[in-house]
C-alpha cells in the first residue's frame, strides 16, 4: 500500500517535475520573449519622464519666484494684503516679493495664479482666497510694485546694458527709486536670482558696468 502510493507519488513527482520543466522551459521562452521587452518599455519610460520632468522643472524654474524673501522682508508686513500673500501665495513656490512686477505687469501675473489655484484638484489642499481678499492682496501688489523707468533714461556708459540685462524678468527698474549707495547691493542680488533661476547670468564686468551706471543715473534721477 505503502509503495503503491509511494509509486504514485513518485510518479505524479516525476510528471509534476516533467511539467514543472516544461513549464520553467516556457517560462524561459516567454521571460525571452516578452518579459525583457516590458522591461525596457518600462524602463524606457521612466527614464523619458525623469528627463521630461527635469526639463519642465528646469523651464519652470525660469519663472518661478526665487527663494529668500522672508515674511518680514514684505513692505507693511503686519497689512492684511502682507498676510494674504503669506497665507496663499506660498504653496507651490517660495514667497513671491511685491516688488517682483510693475503695477501694469501684476495684473497679467495674477490672473494666471487664480486660474491655478480655482482649477487645481482639491486633493492638493491649496488654500483659495476669496474675492473679497483677491481684492485687498491685489492692492497690496499694486501699491509696493516695482517702480518702472520712465522713456527718458538719463544718458551715460552702460545704459544699453542695463535696458537688455534688467527687463529679462521684470520691466525695466527707475534708477531713481534707489540711492547710489543701495544699487550695488540690489544689483547683486539680481544677480543671485538669475543663478538661482538658472537664468544666464551677466559677467563681473557687466555687472560693474550696470552698477556704476545706476550709482550715475540714481544721482542724476533725483
Ligand atoms: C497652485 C500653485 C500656485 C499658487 C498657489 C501660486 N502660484 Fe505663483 N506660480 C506657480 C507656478 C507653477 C509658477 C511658474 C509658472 C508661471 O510662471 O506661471 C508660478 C510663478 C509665479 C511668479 C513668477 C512669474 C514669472 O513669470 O516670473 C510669481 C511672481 C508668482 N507665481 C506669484 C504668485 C502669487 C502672488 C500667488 C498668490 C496670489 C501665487 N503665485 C500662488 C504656481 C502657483
Ligand atoms: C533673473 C531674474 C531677474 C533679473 C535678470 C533681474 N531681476 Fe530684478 N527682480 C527679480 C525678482 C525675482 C525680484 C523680486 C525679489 C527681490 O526683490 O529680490 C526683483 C525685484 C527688483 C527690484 C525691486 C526690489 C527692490 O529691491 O527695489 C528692483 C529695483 C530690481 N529688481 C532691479 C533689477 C536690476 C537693476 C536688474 C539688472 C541688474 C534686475 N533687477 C534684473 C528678478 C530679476
Amino acid at each position: 500500500m505503502t509503495t503503491s502510493v509511494e509509486m504514485g507519488f513518485m510518479r505524479l513527482t516525476r510528471r509534476e517535475v516533467a511539467r514543472t520543466w516544461l513549464g520553467v522551459a516556457l517560462g524561459l521562452v516567454w521571460l525571452v520573449g516578452c518579459r525583457p521587452q516590458p522591461a525596457v518599455e518600462e524602463g524606457g519610460e521612466a527614464a523619458q519622464a525623469t528627463v521630461g520632468e527635469d526639463l519642465l522643472l528646469a523651464s519652470t524654474r525660469l519663472t518661478l519666484p526665487p527663494p529668500g524673501v522672508g515674511p518680514a522682508d514684505l513692505p507693511n508686513p503686519e497689512s492684511d494684503g502682507a498676510q494674504y500673500l503669506r497665507q496663499y501665495c506660498t504653496a507651490c513656490h517660495a514667497l513671491p516679493s511685491p516688488g517682483s512686477f510693475s503695477a501694469t505687469g501684476w495684473p497679467v501675473y495674477l490672473r494666471r495664479m487664480w486660474r491655478r489655484m480655482d482649477a487645481l484638484d482639491p486633493k492638493y489642499n491649496v488654500p483659495v482666497p476669496t474675492s473679497a481678499e483677491r481684492v485687498v492682496l491685489t492692492r497690496y501688489l499694486l501699491d509696493n510694485a516695482l517702480e518702472v523707468s520712465r522713456a527718458d533714461l538719463p544718458p551715460g556708459q552702460g545704459r544699453d546694458l542695463f535696458r537688455a540685462e534688467c527687463s529679462r524678468c521684470h520691466e525695466l527698474p527707475d534708477p531713481a527709486q534707489h540711492s547710489a549707495q543701495d544699487w550695488p547691493v540690489v544689483v547683486i542680488r539680481m544677480r543671485e536670482h538669475s543663478a538661482q533661476m538658472l537664468r544666464r547670468s551677466p559677467t563681473q564686468f557687466e555687472v560693474q558696468e550696470i552698477i556704476l551706471y545706476l550709482e550715475r543715473a540714481s544721482r542724476l534721477g533725483s
